[in-house]
């Protein structure tokens, strides 16, 4: 390798460092980013960008690609021009040793402003092909609001062509339909609600809004305070009972969100030493739970049993513990995660459990208690982890497991211990849902026969559904401008879905995301389908022919 060689792969390992977290010792040459460093499609679209900015290059890297730090390299030093703009003084680094390199990289990196986010920059913000993952901070700009400035201008023009939907006002209650203000009309319109995950209608409940406003009388607004310091009341602890008893566990805490609830959850039970390896579709709460644990993390392909038993055998040697994690029902895709195979890989090897229950709890099951039921293995996951504020029409998150484990977390989870709870009324808005959903199972027979019928129109008209097997329905389309077309005709038409794009999932992987309720009527489900129809065809969306005809 020569000088220049040496300085571009000192830079990529600089650069992997700094996004990955990882001390310089752990970022072994032939280590797999994704499979053994647990370096995601999101972080790795970091990596690339800063790359590509530091060293002029155009180097593309999907997130199937089975990258080392050496061979992420060779792409680099590959397309660097002859005269790069040295990230680094040559002279300096070139006899000194990788940890030193590799800091006068980060150095270089932190110094070198590139000419496309340089201050004061008044062109387009990124071209039309720009995706949200341009505007990641990637530590190379003196000014850390540079980014921001550059992403107003791309929000912009995504608005004014009817691209950027998020965050409109809903005015009134979530249902299977919503009146929403649209902006860029300037009007309330009604539409048809699929982006909802009010499952079991319980958001709306009469008995659940006179349970809250009951609450708030007696409570008062909120205590003001972490559980542990007068943040307790007893309709947290009814709360907790009732959630432990759903799942068939001893115990359950509840956190101020299922986001703090994989956060502190996972960050109190592994550290470094240990190994934490999850599917790489895995929620975002999660991803950064481990990121937060200082373990080795590692990723496998989507639901593969086998690359995860790989994995699991190929590291079975590395003392500390290990912890599997995955969602129930994966949140853009809406398949079920392999629990049977993965449990049993799990004993095999040693490893504790979690599953993320967020889209599965409500939804799966004989009584919606979520994946273990679904897989009659209720009560054989060590942890599950979920949100309130979905099927159970709430606020909050929580986990449950063995009383020992949870009791630790009361202590060690610092979400849960430096953080307000969610507030008494909340909570016993919540009990009263968990009734309810005990006594009307009816609710989730609508919620079925409704998933049914739409998936099964959708496959018949030719969209790619995926795996999905719950409340989510995804529409998969790929290249993100079309998905943003699509979205943008929808709503023309009166339909809300999610627009699904960067980094709710992979560059390349944009999707309609379709939530599907007890409320909707089928005479909802069947507008929707017309509605989707007439979308697809003005955007020339490529249908599955067999089915289409
Ligand atoms: C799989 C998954 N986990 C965790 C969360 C976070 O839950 P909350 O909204 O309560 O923070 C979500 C929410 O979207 C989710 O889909």
């Amino acid at each position: 390798m020569n000088a220049a060689h040496q300085d571009i792969a000192a830079t990529v390992r600089a650069v992997v460092q700094k996004h990955s977290q990882y001390a310089d010792e752990a970022l072994q040459n032939h280590a797999l980013l994704q499979e053994d460093l647990g370096i995601d499609s999101i972080m790795l679209a970091g990596i690339v960008s800063e790359l590509n900015s530091l060293l002029q290059t155009r180097v593309n890297v999907s997130p199937g690609d089975s990258d080392t730090l050496v061979s992420l390299s060779a792409r680099f030093v590959a397309q660097a021009p002859a005269q790069v703009p040295a990230p680094m003084p040559s002279e300096e680094t070139r006899n000194a040793d990788p940890a030193a390199l590799a800091r006068a990289a980060v150095a270089a990196a932190a110094a070198f402003t590139s000419p496309s986010v340089a201050t004061g920059d008044n062109s387009s913000s990124a071209g039309n092909k720009a995706t949200m993952r341009d505007f990641v901070g990637n530590g190379t700009d003196p000014d850390i609001f540079t980014k921001t400035r550059r992403f107003q201008r791309f929000q912009r023009e995504r608005a004014e062509q009817g691209h950027f939907w998020y965050g409109m006002a809903s005015r009134g209650r979530s249902s299977n339909r919503a009146r929403i203000f649209d902006r860029h009309e300037g009007r309330e319109r009604e539409f048809l609600l699929f982006a909802s995950n009010n499952y079991l209608g319980l958001a709306n409940d009469e008995r659940v809004l006179d349970a809250i406003q009951q609450a708030s009388r007696e409570y008062g607004a909120t205590n003001t305070g972490s559980r542990l310091i007068a943040g307790t009341t007893e309709v947290h602890q009814v709360l907790e009972r009732k959630l432990a008893q759903l799942k068939g566990r001893e115990d359950c805490l509840v956190f101020p969100s299922g986001y703090s609830a994989n956060l502190g959850t996972i960050a109190a039970l592994v550290g470094p030493g240990d190994q934490v390896i999850g599917d790489v579709y895995n929620h975002m709460s999660i991803q950064d739970g481990c990121k937060l644990s200082g373990a080795t993390r590692r990723l496998y392909p989507h639901n593969d049993m086998q690359a995860l038993e790989d994995m699991l055998a190929r590291h079975e040697d590395q003392p500390g513990g290990r912890l599997i994690v995955a969602d129930g029902v994966f949140s853009m895709h809406g398949d079920i995660v392999h629990l049977p195979e993965l449990l049993k890989l799990a004993q095999r090897y040693q490893a504790r459990v979690l599953i993320d229950e967020a889209h599965s709890t409500g939804v799966l099951g004989a009584t919606g208690s979520g994946t273990t039921e679904h897989f009659q293995l209720k009560g054989r996951v060590d942890l599950e982890v979920g949100t309130m504020s979905k099927a159970l029409g709430g606020q909050g998150g929580f986990v449950v497991g063995d009383a020992e484990v949870i009791d630790y977390l009361r202590y060690y989870a610092n979400s849960y211990v430096f953080a307000a709870t969610i507030p008494a009324p909340v909570a016993a808005g919540l009990n009263a849902s968990l009734d309810i959903m005990a006594a009307e199972p009816e609710r989730l027979v609508r919620l079925w026969s409704n998933i049914d019928y739409l998936k099964t129109s959708l496959d018949r008209l030719g969209f790619d559904t995926e795996q999905s097997n719950s409340a989510i329905i995804p529409v998969r389309i790929g290249d993100e401008t079309l998905a943003m077309n699509m979205g943008r005709s929808l709503r023309r038409r009166g339909l809300y879905c999610q627009t699904v794009v960067f980094p709710g999932v992979a560059v390349g992987d944009a999707r309609l995301r379709i939530s599907v309720l007890e409320s909707h009527t089928r005479q909802d489900l069947d507008q929707a389908l017309d509605m989707l129809l007439e979308a697809a065809q003005e955007n020339r969306l490529p249908l599955r022919e067999a089915l289409a005809a």
